[in-house]
């Protein structure tokens, strides 16, 4: 059965942790699908493992649009969630509310998710008066990496956690379904998630959230460079794509491959013909 903001909810109210990963094409979308992942986010993270951006900014909605349609045609069950871009929702409640519904209505994801605390707290309840439900995001809320001065761990300090705190119970107030929890300390996360009756998921947030989600990247081993302390990596599926494209590479050039094996026949007097035709 098709999961929906309805489930994520029973989930914490039962302590079944819930379980969201990062996709944004039809096949990773199929596979994590037939896996059981609760919940599947198009993160606009897309710009940065798919695109190649250095940061979340340059993502527009048609980029989101485009990715979330490919990974809503390959899910059965999970919620599908769509990040809103930056500059999507930061602008006015009514950019808003129209771009939420071109989530929904051309990618056909079920929730959109949104970052910021208080000052989002308008844009999150017209959404959500317009039947689009609303995942939050607090903590280390990317697309805000320049007024932050960079990916750095949120709510260390008292009035940094207390403003966290309280942007969270705002969110829930203002009628989010859930809200994502990224880098922040692990009391700090647990403390929330005992306060709010909906779900948290955390990323770098410690298991005292309800939920926990990754980019499916960092834990299967596929990004290069920096990889943040709270991405563990699950399998190595990096090491595999190399000895797999090397492998091709080698027997392509050995004349390996292809073999008889994966190689279509014509039958032989058909082919005569054609070569004396040819010839
Ligand atoms: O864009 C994204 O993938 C996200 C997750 C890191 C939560 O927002």
């Amino acid at each position: 059965m098709k999961n929906t903001a309805a489930t994520l909810l029973a989930q914490k109210q039962s302590g079944e942790k819930i379980t969201m990963l990062t996709a944004y094409d039809y096949t990773t979308a199929c596979i994590e699908d037939e896996c059981g992942v609760n919940s599947i986010l198009v993160g606009d993270s897309l710009g940065m493992v798919m695109l190649g951006y250095e940061n979340t900014l340059p993502v527009t909605m048609e980029d989101m649009i485009h990715h979330t349609k490919a990974v809503t045609r390959g899910v059965k069950n999970a919620f599908v969630v769509g990040d809103m871009p930056f500059m999507s929702y930061q602008t006015s409640v009514y950019d808003a509310v129209v771009n939420a519904g071109r989530l929904v209505k051309e990618g056909g994801a079920q929730a959109v998710k949104l970052e910021g605390g208080a000052a989002v707290c308008e844009q999150i309840k017209a959404i959500v008066d317009s039947s689009i439900p609303v995942v939050g995001h607090l903590g280390l809320t990317p697309q805000s990496v320049n007024a932050f001065g960079g990916f750095k761990v949120q709510g260390k300090d008292y009035d940094r956690a207390s403003q966290i705190v309280e942007d969270a119970e705002r969110i829930q107030q203002a009628g989010a379904c859930a809200i994502v929890l990224e880098c922040v300390p692990a009391r700090l996360a647990s403390l929330i998630s005992k306060r709010l009756v909906i779900p948290t998921i955390g990323i770098g947030a410690g298991d005292g959230c309800d939920g926990q989600v990754l980019v499916y990247q960092d834990m299967l081993g596929l990004t290069t460079g920096h990889t943040p302390k709270f991405a563990k990596k699950f399998v190595d599926a990096g090491a595999l794509l190399r000895e797999g494209f090397s492998e091709y590479v080698s027997q392509v050039q050995k004349g390996e491959f292809p073999s008889d094996e994966h190689t279509f026949k014509i039958d032989d007097e058909i082919m005569q013909k054609i070569e004396e035709k040819f010839s």
